[in-house]
């Protein structure tokens, strides 16, 4: 599987599962326009990214609570490429603490506004590069926490609210964005170990049925998904918490 012909960008990818994702599609040929929540961070796996052979890595500051940093990242990519063709929601702040009152408002204005805000703007602003590919893909991170009626996770609400704003907006946007050409794929994964892609870890986590999901099935995931052609449309994958 390569990824040669492909452009991706991926939020949030600084660090861990978006750092994985980034490492990943350029091991696999892909150009990456990658963000973090400071440029540093961005240009850290820029870094790590370019030591591995790979050239075609770019690294922009995106903040994704702040509307106009969203705007900069799409326009700072668009003096690179005319097209996009895969955007990887990663980012979405994560908090913990199963008690409403536990969170300061503004934690839990943060956490929507990452998670919920954030991913709509992103969408908005990257949708003129997406609608220039022949293949264009919509992968957004969101968690077993967007999925109704679900509870058995110790986070916030805040972030239940904010993953719902995720599904929300992907369950439409799929709908009015096929018939464009334009896929919108959903993960909704439970907790599940992040090891780092570049460590011994990365081969030797345990996969088993009784093992929790671990990040390498996540971007096999997602290496399937936006592999397939383009009549093979999937919309969302759900797991089974062990
Ligand atoms: N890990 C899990 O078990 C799990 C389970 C289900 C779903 N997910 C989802 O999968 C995605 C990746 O998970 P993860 O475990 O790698 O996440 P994580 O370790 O919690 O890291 C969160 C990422 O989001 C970034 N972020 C937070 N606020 C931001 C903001 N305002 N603007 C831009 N970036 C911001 C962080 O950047 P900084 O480095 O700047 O803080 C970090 O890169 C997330 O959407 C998460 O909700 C994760």
């Amino acid at each position: 599987m390569r990824f040669d012909d492909h452009r991706v960008v991926i939020t949030a990818a600084g660090r861990d599962f978006g750092r994985t994702l980034a490492i990943h599609f350029a091991d696999l040929g892909a150009e990456v326009f990658l963000s973090a929540r400071t440029l540093a961070g961005a240009e850290r796996v820029r870094d790590e990214i370019r030591g591995r052979g790979h050239e075609r890595v770019h690294a922009f500051a995106c903040d994704l609570t702040d509307p106009s940093s969203i705007r900069e990242f799409a326009t700072g990519v668009a003096r690179h490429t005319d097209r996009v063709d895969v955007l990887i929601n990663n980012g979405s702040r994560y908090l913990s603490g199963p008690d409403l009152l536990s969170a300061s408002d503004a934690d839990v204005v943060d956490t929507l506004a990452s998670g919920g805000t954030g991913t709509v703007l992103t969408v908005k602003n990257f949708l003129p590069l997406l609608l220039n590919s022949p293949k264009p893909d919509i992968v957004t991170m969101i968690s077993a926490c967007g999925t109704p009626g679900h509870h058995r996770s110790d986070a916030h609400d805040a972030f239940y609210a904010a993953k719902t704003a995720q599904t929300g907006f992907t369950e439409i946007l799929s709908k009015r964005l096929r018939p464009r050409g334009v896929r919108v794929i959903s993960l909704y994964p439970p907790d599940f170990t992040n090891p780092d892609p570049l460590s011994e870890d990365w081969d030797k986590t345990p996969r088993g049925p009784k093992d929790p999901l671990t990040a390498q099935s996540l971007v096999d995931c997602i290496l399937f998904a936006v592999s397939q052609p383009r009549d093979c449309f999937i919309k969302s994958f759900h797991f089974e918490q062990v």
